[in-house]
Formats: structure tokens, sequence, C-alpha cells
């Protein structure tokens, strides 16, 4: 059975491909990509069958992997397919969390800022949209320390 993650944010076009990319990248690294079924999805529908943000895309480039996922919207099937929900920002909880309908799917839902193991670590993944590519830089360097806690999370459990 694989381990289903699933990154949400709001245009799945900036922070959530670049999520599963560095998670994608990470397991790739240690030759544990077998194990896992990495996706994302947004909450808007606003960019459905978009490749992501260009600036997403070139920081990826800038490590050494390359985003190709389109954009789709988040839907209710995603809790039955999906063991771990990881979103970007309150907005993006209460969104997903508007449309669990049990305590399981709940509980699936997490901010990925949860996983970021340095004290006075940020709360949210800031929205990168209106801003610089070195946000977006800034952006992929705080998923790369996530989604290293996430990895290790799982090791604990
Ligand atoms: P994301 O950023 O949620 O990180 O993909 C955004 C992308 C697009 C928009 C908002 C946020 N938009 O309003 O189109």
């Amino acid at each position: 059975m694989k381990i289903k993650v699933l990154m949400v944010c709001l245009g799945n076009i900036c922070r959530s491909p670049l999520a599963e990319g560095v998670l994608k990248d990470m397991v790739n690294r240690s030759g544990h990509s077998h194990l896992y079924h990495i996706d994302s999805a947004g909450t808007a529908s606003y960019h459905i069958g978009d490749l992501p943000d260009h600036r997403s895309r070139q920081v990826a480039i800038n490590h050494g992997f390359k985003l190709s996922h389109l954009g789709r919207q988040f839907t209710r099937e995603d809790f039955k397919n999906f063991d771990h929900i990881l979103v970007m920002d309150e907005s993006n909880l209460s969104n997903v969390l508007k449309l669990a309908r049990s305590a399981d799917e709940e509980t699936k839902v997490k901010l990925i800022t949860k996983y970021d193991p340095r004290p006075n670590h940020p709360l949210i993944v800031f929205d990168p949209y209106y801003g610089e590519l070195s946000d977006f830089e800034n952006v992929y360097e705080q998923l790369v320390i996530c989604c290293e806690g996430f990895l290790e999370s799982l090791k604990e459990n």
C-alpha cells in the first residue's frame, strides 16, 4: 500500500505544485518513490488544466527537478484517495475542512507547517502569487524543511 499525499493551496499553480515537486524529488533521491503517490490540487477552479506558474517552474529547475502537474480542483473524492492532505494556509484549511464529511476525513487534513521542526517557524506558507522570484525561492526553502519533517513523522508512526 502506497502512502498517498495530496498538497493543497488556493490556485494549484504556485505553492502546492511546488510542494508536490519537492516531496517527489526527496523520495526519488532516497530511492523510495515506489512507496508514495504524491499529487496536488487547489481549492479554487481558476487554474484547472494550467501548468504551474513560471516562477514555481523556474525555482524547481534551479533545484534540479521539473514541474509538469496540470491544475485541478480539490474534490470530496480526494478524502477517499489520499491518506495525508497537507494545506498551505488557514484559508485552504477551512475550505478543505468544509468539504469533510467525517472525523476520519477531517483528521487527514493538516497545515504543512505543522511539520516544520524549527522553533518559532512560520505558521503558514505565504501565497507568493503577487510576489517576486525570491518569494518563490523562500517558499521552496520552507517547503523543503516541512517535507523533511513530514517524512520524519512517517518514520515515527
Ligand atoms: P497558489 O497561488 O494558491 O499558491 O497557487 C495563487 C495562484 C493564483 C491565484 C491565487 C493564488 N489566483 O487568484 O489566480
